[in-house]
């Protein structure tokens, strides 16, 4: 670097912890270093029924065994509201999976031993686990994860449907999917009994310490304060660590009926096919109704969609369609099948990753019809405005994006013609898709920035998921503190730090980093830009971190080169190109990899991701990393991300929007769209097998 001081940030700071963890340091929330007992719960093998009797006996001779907890036996929960949380509550059986017992003995093998001895008789009730077309449970939930409306109609799209000169009516699915985070679920707890009615510990892995405190606290009947949660390093959740689940209530049943004694759990990868949530497959039809030249009249998205019958959750597939494209006539809706399946919950992006296949794949479905080029049609039907509120937007660059990348990408010169490149034995064809993410900032999170001996002590109990955020809030302090980063320490992942929100949304930096902000701006107020010794401020997410009165998203564009071999049908994605419009980038090195992580997740769903649902048996066939791919090694070739430079200061008071999402948005249907290109084959149903080319 030259001799210009750099501020910290926009710089490429490597993150503070990342030795740590490469050197095996830095500890997981299995690994604390405590003498431990060990859980391992037992699952239900029916989707639907109950628990007849359970023969504990032999678990409670095999060695090691110190307790079996089952049904009968386990302590009665304060709150069961959340049906999730209900752990060994009733003999009710709502999918197969479900934790029906529980062993608690001196190693994780005597506990996985004893756990095979628990007998559990079960009573089977017709099941149905398996989402067609038209489902006859089919309802219409009142709100979708995080969105008040479950269906939203604009104009008269049926009218304008019948008038338009070109329509398209196509259905598309997306699969059941499975987070597969490295670090599985895992816990480490102790309850301890004495003064103020004892005491509850747990190191967690969690995208959200202070979340997980208020859901035991309410579950078990506690108050806050009886509970600390901390969570100090966590590899990865994409989501599935967003809420606690199952597991850790019966690790704190576990730790309850042991006083004094620590018990860890950590569950296995195929227990985590059940019980920490999945991505419902989704039937989604999309109509456009469009003039010749490409102007859309008409846009009707109808999705439906499998939740569990013992909560639900309703993901908000079509919400990206209220405002992608203009069109006076549009019309969303969403419909929910509650099935004998384990609980869905978040998985990256949800809702806009499964409905922008859909969108974005009509859409180029659309362009072939008109031969037109579908960077030229998705222009064409820009919105000045938020077609969905009529708000201006903060910073909407789609179309920079599309254009700058096609650029960079080097998409001039395509011959839009399908099947139209050959190379040897492969069809070679490029595909484009538009992203899209919502702007959150969440209210509920405050910072402490404390000053001694020249370092500012930066405390909040937010989450670092793998995504670098203690790293970035370094950054963010020292900028709104004008000092170097190597002043700032970042106290993070610990109830005992100031409340912090969810690592989700793509809002953690958003949310927390306005709050380091305000608490800057605070010091430095009360006590000027050379504080004293222990000199402390305090300040909160302010409510107008986000500026009112405009539409705010993050935008991007996909491009992508996919090669489908003429005689086996397998498809390779030699490259993928994507630029973002996300505000400013806090940090390069970090933001990239949020968001070539995120296309290399949307690559593995295009090629591979899907769950099995076994409609017999009614239970997760694939339950491991040999039968759910992922996307390995030899399936990611060149992935670029970049962006367009630029802060969007309606959107944070650092001028960034999230990034942690956005890259998996439109990435599936940027593959299937050049797969399409490639060979003349529509796959509209994902993942894109080989024999869907044959
Ligand atoms: Mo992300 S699915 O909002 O954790």
């Amino acid at each position: 670097m030259s001799g210009v001081e750099q501020g910290a940030l926009g710089r490429p700071d490597e993150r503070v912890e990342g030795w740590d963890k490469v050197a095996g340091r830095a500890r997981y929330a299995y690994e604390q270093p405590v003498p431990a007992l060990y859980v391992h719960p037992v699952l239900s093998t029916v989707a639907r029924g109950r628990v007849l009797a359970v023969d504990t006996g032999p678990a409670r001779a095999s060695a090691g065994v110190e307790a079996v907890l089952t049904h009968e036996n386990a302590e009665r929960l304060a709150d069961t509201s959340d049906a999730e949380f209900a752990v060994l509550q009733g003999p009710h059986i709502g999918f197969c999976g479900q934790i029906v017992a529980a062993v608690v003995a001196r190693t994780p093998e005597e506990a996985r031993r004893g756990a095979d001895l628990v007998q559990v008789r079960e009573y089977a009730e017709e099941h149905d686990v398996v989402l067609g077309p038209g489902h006859p449970r089919l309802y219409c939930p009142d709100e979708l994860n995080a969105y008040p409306e479950a269906d939203t109609r604009q104009g008269d799209p049926a009218a304008a449907l019948e008038r338009a000169p070109v329509v398209l009516d196509r259905t598309y699915r997306t699969p059941m999917e499975h987070n597969n985070p490295m670090e599985p679920h895992a816990c480490t707890v102790l309850w301890e009994e004495g003064t103020g009615g004892g005491s509850l510990t747990v190191y967690d892995s969690t995208q959200g310490v202070h979340p997980v405190r208020e859901s035991l606290a309410q579950v078990l009947g506690l108050h806050a304060e009886q509970v600390r949660v901390v969570s100090e390093h966590v590899g990865g959740g994409f989501g599935s660590k967003g809420s606690p689940h199952a597991h850790n209530v019966v690790a704190a049943l576990a730790a309850r009926a042991v006083p004094g004694r620590w018990v860890k759990l950590a569950l296995t990868r195929q227990q985590m096919f059940t019980l920490v949530g999945h991505r419902t497959p989704t039937i989604q039809r999309v109509r456009l109704g469009a003039a010749r030249d490409g102007v859309l009249s008409a846009v009707v998205h109808d999705v439906e969609e499998h939740t569990s019958t013992v909560k639900e959750f309703a993901e908000q597939s079509a919400v990206c369609t209220r405002m992608m494209y203009a069109a006076p006539h549009r019309r969303t809706t969403h419909r929910l099948a509650a099935l004998d399946v384990p609980i869905p919950f978040w998985m990256r992006a949800p809702g806009e990753t499964p409905g922008m296949f859909a969108l974005e794949s009509a859409l180029d479905e659309l362009a072939c019809e008109l031969a037109m080029d579908p960077i030229v049609l998705r222009e064409r039907n820009e919105p000045d405005l938020d077609p969905e509120t009529g708000a201006p937007w903060s910073d909407r660059r789609l179309v920079q994006c599309l254009h700058e990348g096609a650029r960079r990408f080097g998409w001039a010169g395509r011959d839009g013609r399908a099947r139209s490149r050959r190379e040897g034995e492969w069809w070679v064809g490029t595909g484009v898709a538009s992203a899209v993410y919502p702007h959150f900032v969440n209210p509920g999170s405050e910072v402490e920035i404390v000053h001694g001996q020249g370092v500012y002590t930066v405390s909040i109990g937010a989450a670092d998921i793998g995504t670098g955020a203690r790293t970035v809030l370094g950054q963010i302090a020292a900028d709104a503190l004008s000092v170097p980063a190597e002043r700032v320490r970042v106290r993070i992942g610990d109830t005992a730090l100031p409340p912090a929100t969810v690592a989700g949304g793509s809002a953690g930096t958003s949310s927390w980093g306005s709050a380091v902000v305000a608490a800057a701006r605070a010091l430095r107020e009360e006590h000027g830009s050379e504080p004293g010794e222990g000199a402390r401020a305090r300040a909160g997410t302010p409510e107008d971190a986000v500026a009112p009165g405009y539409s705010v998203y993050s935008f991007g564009a996909h491009f992508v080169e996919a090669r489908v071999h003429a005689d086996t049908g397998e498809v390779r994605v030699p490259r993928m190109y994507g630029l973002f419009s996300v505000g400013r980038v806090l940090n390069p090195r970090l933001a990239r990899s949020q968001l070539v992580g995120g296309m290399v997740m949307g690559l593995s769903m295009a090629l591979h991701e899907h769950t099995v649902m076994d409609a017999r048996l009614g239970h997760v066939v694939n339950h491991d990393l040999a039968q759910y791919h992922v996307a390995a090694h030899a399936d990611v070739q060149q992935v670029e991300a970049e962006w367009l430079e630029g802060a969007d200061v309606r959107a944070t008071p650092m001028g960034s929007r999230g990034v942690g999402e956005i890259g998996i948005v439109g990435a599936a249907a940027a593959v299937a769209n050049a797969a399409h290109h490639a060979t003349g084959v529509r796959v509209r149903n994902l993942p894109l097998t080989p024999d869907r080319f044959l």
